[in-house]
């Protein structure tokens, strides 16, 4: 219960919560879910999650039971017409009254999300994985009525696996994470100059030779010292189909991202002939930006159309990120063969053959049905006719494409970017700079006033982001997401309330219970724990490399 209202503390903070009237539903032993033919997957997931917390046993029945303390109906809830159109499927209401809980919503994604929210009105044991007492006696769900509707459709959390690889059961926590916040994609970043992540029947070497480096630097990117020691990984084709599965069944769509003609490095040493010096190349061991790229030749596109086609076949939603974000050029600009493809397609820069090559890969993805996703250096050559930009640079990026008609993801490293460190602090673990506190993140407002009022539908959502240069670890990576991800939810799903930061915080503090029992490492809001804590030297911004803007001063 939030102290001030008496509330329950719900995150992320419904439309409208109101205490209800009538008799507490009571959840027990033998309790039944009566759900609609079509929420059946919905009821098993909570029915599965509710027997492993409280020991009990619990029915799932396709009727409309009185006799069901539970019950999850299908009809479209009035608060529908409150969200985005794409996102009408995932509103839903909860009332609790007259001894039941029922659940109503037009989709099974809206009843996933109804039951997250009546989890939350449960004590935190209902999220541990058995009970602590042995089998749990009755819950009891005081009467409340819920209306609840997403402001954004695209409620995005972003893994980077490529710099360090995150073993696939981290990779479901974060599932399970982010769907409990309401997040409904996960973006993979899965190829990097550091390590290839996915197999590619027709390139093996990818695996062999990509998904490996010799070593990684130990401190600072710019400290110079390295541990020596071979790191890597990648998930089989069986381990990402079960990724996916485990996500679909949580409403969560992987997104996939191979990072193109940049951030290419470990392709290059698996192939040498996708590069543009015909010298072999070795998997990065260093972090920042490699001026190694692909040549854009015939051969290398074909290259991309194979992997984008065997990628996508794992990867059953309808976007595919190609990346495009920091490639350099003067590997291009010193290349013969480069400057023969640019006089053979007219034209004049660079930036203007990653454009040409950006659309190719825009035609293929559309030949098969997808649309693409890049990094907002994509507009610099022409972003194609309906691609998606990710705009990560700041807001510049994703005002100029939403003006322009292109669909946009909010991802500004200056409020979204999880990799910075929580405070300028020297009890923080080493990041790549300071610093995004939680109140930054929760702060950020993802349609700037800049885009024309008749283009903001183009704002899908927003997305954070961790980049794992500086999170070696699936514990690290909890630290720097958690509770900043609670933020990020909280901002991503709910509509501005005039109530300020110091509500959200009170409800926060509840929600840590839900976090400590998930087993999750999070940054406590006082400061790291003495285990978490690490002696950083903290770095002055202009000491990072690439430079980074921060926030601007006096901003939380
Ligand atoms: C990025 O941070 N390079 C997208």
């Amino acid at each position: 219960m939030s102290p001030e209202e008496d509330l329950p503390a719900l995150l992320p903070r419904p439309l409208r919560l109101r205490r209800g009237a009538g008799a507490p539903a009571r959840l027990a032993d033998g309790m039944t879910i009566a759900h609609d033919p079509s929420f059946g997957a919905v009821a098993r997931w909570f029915r599965r999650e509710l027997e492993a917390a409280t020991g009990w046993d619990v029915r799932t029945a396709e009727a409309a039971g009185a006799e069901a303390v539970l019950e999850l109906r299908r009809r479209a809830p009035a608060c529908a017409a409150e969200a985005p159109e794409r996102a009408a499927g995932e509103a839903y209401e909860l009332v609790v009254g007259d001894g039941r809980a029922v659940v109503t919503a037009a989709e099974p994604a809206g009843a996933f999300y109804g039951l997250q929210t009546l989890r939350q009105l449960l004590p935190g044991d209902a999220y541990r994985k058995a009970p602590p007492g042995g089998r749990t006696g009755e819950m009891l769900l005081g009467a409340v009525a819920v209306e609840d509707a997403p402001r954004f459709s695209w409620r995005g959390v972003h893994l980077d696996v490529g710099r360090h690889f995150m073993p696939k059961g981290f990779v479901m926590k974060l599932i399970d994470l982010a769907a409990m916040h309401k997040c409904n994609v996960l973006h993979l970043h899965l190829t990097e100059d550091q390590g290839w992540r996915v197999p590619v029947a027709k390139y093996p070497r990818l695996i062999e030779v990509g998904a490996w480096r010799r070593e990684s630097p130990v401190g600072h990117a710019d400290d110079g010292v390295f541990d020596g020691t071979p790191h890597g990984g990648f998930y089989s084709r069986e381990d990402l189909g079960e990724i996916v599965a485990f996500a679909a069944e949580r409403h969560v769509t992987v997104l996939p991202e191979v990072d193109m003609p940049g951030h290419m490095v470990a392709a290059i040493a698996a192939y040498p002939e996708l590069g543009n010096t015909g010298e072999p190349v070795e998997v990065l061991t260093e972090w920042g930006i490699s001026e190694h790229v692909l040549n854009l030749e015939e051969s290398t596109i074909q290259f991309c159309r194979d992997v984008i086609d065997e990628v996508a076949e794992l990867f059953p939603g309808s976007y595919f990120h190609v990346g495009g974000d920091e490639c350099p050029t003067k590997e291009w600009e010193a290349s013969p063969r480069a400057a023969a493809l640019m006089a053979e397609h007219g034209l004049i820069s660079e930036r203007q053959l990653q454009g040409w090559f950006t659309a190719r890969m825009a035609e293929h993805l559309e030949s098969r049905g997808r649309r693409l996703v890049g990094w907002d250096e994509i507009l610099e050559g022409g972003a194609p006719p309906g691609a998606l930009v990710m705009s990560w640079r700041g807001e510049q990026g994703g005002i100029e494409a939403a003006t322009a008609g292109h669909d946009v993801v909010m991802c500004p490293l200056q409020w979204l970017y999880l990799d910075w460190a929580y405070a300028d602090d020297p009890a923080e673990p080493v990041a790549i700079c300071p610093a995004t506190s939680v109140e930054r993140v929760w702060s950020y407002e993802p349609v700037p006033d800049a885009i024309p009022a008749g283009q903001r539908h183009h704002v899908l959502g927003t997305q954070c982001q961790l980049w794992t240069e500086y999170v070696p670890t699936p514990e690290r990576a909890e630290y720097m997401y958690f509770p900043r991800l609670s933020a990020f939810a909280e901002m991503a799903w709910s509509r501005r309330s005039g109530a300020g930061f110091s509500e959200f915080e009170g409800r926060l503090r509840a929600h840590l219970a839900r976090l400590s029992a998930l087993g999750v490492n999070y940054r406590p809001l006082e400061g790291p724990t003495p285990g978490q804590a690490r002696t950083w030297k903290g770095r002055p911004m202009e000491q990072v490399t690439p430079p980074r803007e921060g926030p601007p001063a006096g901003e939380p």
